[in-house]
């Protein structure tokens, strides 16, 4: 306690002309509903370190030459094609080849499916084989994923019509893919001619975020781990003979469990009328038929993502997108024009981390909501044709509501 009278009003005066300057010096801190990197409400404080743990190991740990980088790679860590969790920037693009038919990537021996166009000194970055066709994606936002993976199959397919029995013009499928070695079955996975279905990636061929991750590890940066022990070499040439594990598998699981925890967005003005408007539209015009906006989790081993209801606007179906997003490249048994339903959330907050610029779509390139709206084709023409009959008034209410999302 301070005993002089004086000097503690002193201080008191000081230390508020320091609050008052620091106010104005400093931009107040970004509302909570701005923010995309936080952990889920409710974990448990060990679960907090693990988020921790996790956060340091996606966003702080740059991988150069000394500790494993390459030989070929895209990037140096996750956080730099994910900032903040948010959309990334076309510069940041992601290329993968193969060819048009589905009868299996021909190009895995070739450096396939994703393409290294950077490298270490002494090699040089890959080229895209002759023959093959390409597809260009960006980086999505992470957040939320673990209530996504909390579903149960059984939820998803009840949404899948693939011969379109209800005749709405809408026949989404689910994406089935092979599970890699280390892959481990839960019991709500119902798996189909030993395939499984994919959730994550922009033709779902992840099954689950360890899946994506180790994929993501080796393929966007040259790490190997025990899950994936081979550098990928370029043109049938492995590029280490013998590649040692260069990431832990604890730090791959604390990454996965930091995914699995990243909360969902949270909606801006959810009862402006403009908003409310523009979501009854959202319904009208079809959209939620692909962007189901409520899910409600099954049972989790993190009570914090048990038996909750969340708004990620996605069925995490494939539907066919019609000749203009045809890229001719497949991945599973996803056709060359399928794509997953993305989720919607935080969509009015991807421009914040695009460098103020919207780029959406699989390749970003549309960049204003409305260009997304109406680039939709095949099984989605029928919203697009709706959107453009809209008046002015609605059109707006419609895209207020998704950048409220
Ligand atoms: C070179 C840029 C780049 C780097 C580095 C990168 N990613 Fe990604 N990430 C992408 C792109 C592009 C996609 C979309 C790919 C797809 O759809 O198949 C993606 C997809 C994902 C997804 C799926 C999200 C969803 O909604 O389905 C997850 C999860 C993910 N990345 C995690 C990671 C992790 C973890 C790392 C680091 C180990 C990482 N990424 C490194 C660009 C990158
Ligand atoms: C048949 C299913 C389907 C319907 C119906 C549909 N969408 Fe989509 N939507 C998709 C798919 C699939 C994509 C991703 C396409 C791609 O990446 O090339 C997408 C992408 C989007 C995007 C861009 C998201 C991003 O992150 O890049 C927006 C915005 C969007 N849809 C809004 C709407 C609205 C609004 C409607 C109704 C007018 C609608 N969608 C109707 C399936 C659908």
């Amino acid at each position: 306690m301070i005993k002089n009278k004086k000097l503690c009003l002193f201080l008191l005066g000081f230390a508020a002309i320091i609050f008052v300057a620091c106010e104005k010096l400093l931009p107040g801190a970004p509302a909570q509903n701005e923010l995309l990197d936080g952990p889920v409400e409710g974990l448990t404080s060990e679960e907090n370190s693990k988020f921790l743990a996790g956060d340091v190991a996606f966003n702080d740990a740059i991988f150069t030459v000394e500790n494993g980088l390459g030989p070929y790679f895209v990037a140096t860590s996750c956080g730099s094609c994910h900032a903040g969790d948010g959309k990334g920037h076309p510069f940041t693009t992601l290329t993968r080849f193969g060819q048009s038919d589905t009868t299996g990537n021909q190009f895995l021996n070739l450096g396939g499916p994703q393409l290294q166009n950077r490298a270490i000194p002494g090699y040089q970055p890959e080229q895209i084989p002759a023959g093959a066709t390409s597809a260009k994606f960006t980086p999505p936002a992470n957040t939320g994923l673990g209530f996504l993976a909390a579903l149960t199959d059984a939820q998803i397919l009840a949404n899948a019509d693939p011969n379109d029995l209800n005749g709405d013009g809408i026949s989404g499928v689910p994406n089935y893919i092979s599970a890699p070695f280390f892959f481990v079955p839960q019991s709500f996975h119902q798996p189909l001619n030993g395939k499984y279905i994919g959730r994550f990636g922009k033709k779902a061929a992840a099954i689950d975020l360890l899946h994506q991750t180790v994929n993501a590890y080796n393929q966007d940066m040259g790490i190997t781990s025990e899950f994936a022990p081979a550098e990928p070499g370029v043109n049938g040439v492995p590029a280490y003979p013998l590649a040692n594990p260069e990431v832990a598998v604890n730090t791959v699981l604390d990454v996965v469990f930091y995914l699995r925890t990243l909360k969902a967005p949270i909606q801006r003005d959810p009862t402006n009328e403009n908003v409310l408007a523009g979501k009854q539209l959202f319904t009208d015009l079809k959209c939620a038929s692909c962007h189901t906006s409520e899910w409600t989790t099954g049972p989790s081993d993190i009570s914090a993502l048990s038996y909750k209801t969340f708004y990620p606007y996605t069925d995490l179906l494939l539907h066919d997108m019609g000749a203009g997003l045809d890229d001719g490249y497949t991945e599973g048994i996803a056709l060359t024009s399928e794509w997953r339903t993305p989720p919607l959330w935080g969509l009015g907050l991807a421009k914040n981390s695009q460098g103020g610029t919207y780029y959406l779509m699989h390749d970003g390139r549309a960049t204003s909501i409305e260009d997304a709206i109406l680039l939709h084709g095949g099984e989605a023409l029928q919203s697009k044709i709706l959107y453009e009959a809209l008046s002015d008034t609605d059109k707006q209410n419609l895209i207020q509501f998704l950048e409220s999302l």
